[in-house]
């Protein structure tokens, strides 16, 4: 018998849940929007329940993530203690408008206030919004403020700041702005020290300062085009940074480059904006990524992880000067949920755990046994051409068995799409793993996994991926 179609607040429809997975894609079809980035597989995959570092499917299918929703699930899906803040904040005060404070956005701004200000020497305030491109806004106008209007930033190449108009102009890829012209200026886009796929004969640190100096050249002379050295002035206010690249295929800079890059920034007036969006939250090992590189920012700008994923926040710390409500003052910029009360009681509980859990000691030792994990792969399968990793997030960079250097997208599209049929088998057991695919040529398994992940969860994902490998290479 045909289901009657779904209406509003109609007696005897079919409530949502009892639809089948076809109808549900149906409809999806139907009356989605598909201007998001959902569909990697054909047919799209819709998942029932989470927990901990698995996720499954209707009919019960078990999944290893190694993705976590792109690193907002830092701390594992459906964490007790994170869903029992959101909980008790529910039944407490989960409404407020912005106009009038509520503890928990107080108590969080001055914890990460506080420890930049321990950190960086420097004090700072905390502005919150409710994703990571809206911080991005932010923090543009912080920067175009400062700067007396000026509307030019550099960017890297394989750079991602997120998809709203501003955040797009200083992001790398042109198809992200290609159908809707330019609403602020693009960025200048500068090459990120990406040793493996760059200048050969160099080791990691020498490409970095190599692409340093190649940057301070553009400043050598007023005909490079982008600084008057009669008036001491740069055209650019500030440059856009991510310290690991996400998108771009979690690719690790060496130690030494942000502190090179940051000297030249000083000495020609340019603010340093990190993009700690994807990398915060020690999903490097650290709090803030930056702190790997030991350079001050003169913005942050954060997001997903913050809430584990269970509420929609982010947020800027920006040094004072910039942020004082003497030069960036009530109404400069706003949003009805920025700062609402579920959010900022999940953020609040995370920065607490963050504190008492040992992330800063257990995250690079997880991250040198999974790397150690991947580099065997690497020995034994043609198709990896490169590992790397800071902390936790980790690079499997995928190519032909050839040269074990040509990107290969159709191979790591054949991964995900095999990874998903839930049929690897460890121990007896059937598992599935979901991976999110980054990197310049779409060739790179960015791996996100939840920072809580067990010793023995790396095991299995080292032993499912060796068997994905395997597959792949056999089909
Ligand atoms: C580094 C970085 N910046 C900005 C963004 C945009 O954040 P959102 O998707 O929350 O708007 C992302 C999202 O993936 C990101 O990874």
């Amino acid at each position: 018998m045909r289901r009657p179609p779904l209406r509003i607040a109609a007696d005897g429809d079919a409530a949502p849940d009892a639809l089948s997975e076809q109808e549900l894609l149906k409809l999806e079809k139907l009356y989605c929007s598909h201007g998001d980035t959902v569909h990697y597989t054909d047919p799209p995959k819709i998942f029932e329940r989470c927990e901990g570092s698995f996720i499954y499917d209707a009919a019960g299918r078990e999944y290893l993530d190694l993705q976590m929703w792109y690193s907002a699930v830092n701390f594992g899906y459906a964490n007790p203690r994170l869903n029992n803040a959101l909980k008790r904040q529910i039944d407490r005060l989960p409404q407020i408008a912005s106009q009038y404070l509520h503890r928990e956005k107080i108590e969080l701004a001055a914890m990460i206030a506080r420890d930049a200000e321990a950190k960086f020497a420097r004090k700072g305030r905390v502005h919150f919004n409710v994703g990571g491109s809206q911080a991005v806004e932010d923090s543009l106008k912080l920067v175009r403020n400062a700067s007396n209007g000026k509307s030019l930033m550099f960017a890297f190449e394989g750079g991602y700041h997120g998809r709203t108009l501003g955040a797009t102009a200083i992001t790398s890829s042109y198809r992200y702005r290609r159908r809707y012209g330019h609403f602020g200026d693009r960025a200048q886009f500068v090459p990120f020290p990406y040793h493996f796929r760059g200048a050969k004969g160099m080791s990691k640190e020498e490409y970095g300062l190599h692409c340093v100096k190649q940057f301070e050249r553009l400043f050598e002379s007023e005909y490079n085009g982008v600084w008057d050295p009669k008036a001491g002035q740069s055209e650019y206010a500030a440059f856009y940074v991510e310290t690991v690249q996400g998108t771009g295929g979690y690719v690790v800079p060496p130690l030494n480059f942000f502190a090179e890059l940051k000297k030249v920034l000083d000495r020609y007036g340019i603010l340093l904006v990190v993009d700690d969006i994807q990398m915060g939250f020690f999903r490097t090992g650290k709090l803030w990524s930056i702190e790997h590189f030991g350079v001050t920012p003169d913005i942050m700008v954060f997001g997903k992880a913050l809430t584990n994923g269970l509420n929609p926040l982010s947020g800027i710390w920006a040094r004072e000067e910039l942020i004082d409500p003497k030069v960036f003052p009530p109404g400069s910029t706003h949003s009805t949920f920025a700062s609402n009360p579920l959010g900022t009681a999940v953020g609040l509980e995370a920065m607490k755990l963050m504190q008492e859990e040992d992330f800063a000691t257990l995250v690079p030792k997880k991250g040198a046994y999974f790397l150690k994990g991947l580099e065997d792969l690497k020995r034994r399968h043609k198709i990896v051409g490169d590992v790397d990793g800071l902390g936790l997030a980790l690079r499997i960079e995928i190519c032909e068995p050839q040269d074990s250097f040509t990107p290969s997208k159709a191979i790591v599209d054949r991964m995900v799409d095999e990874a998903l049929k839930a049929d690897l088998e460890h121990d007896g057991r059937r598992y599935g793993l979901v991976l999110d695919i980054g990197g310049y040529y779409k060739n790179v398994i960015t791996l996100a996994p939840a920072l809580t992940i067990s010793f023995a969860e790396i095991d299995l994902a080292l032993a499912l991926l060796d068997q994905l490998f395997t597959r792949v290479m056999r089909h």
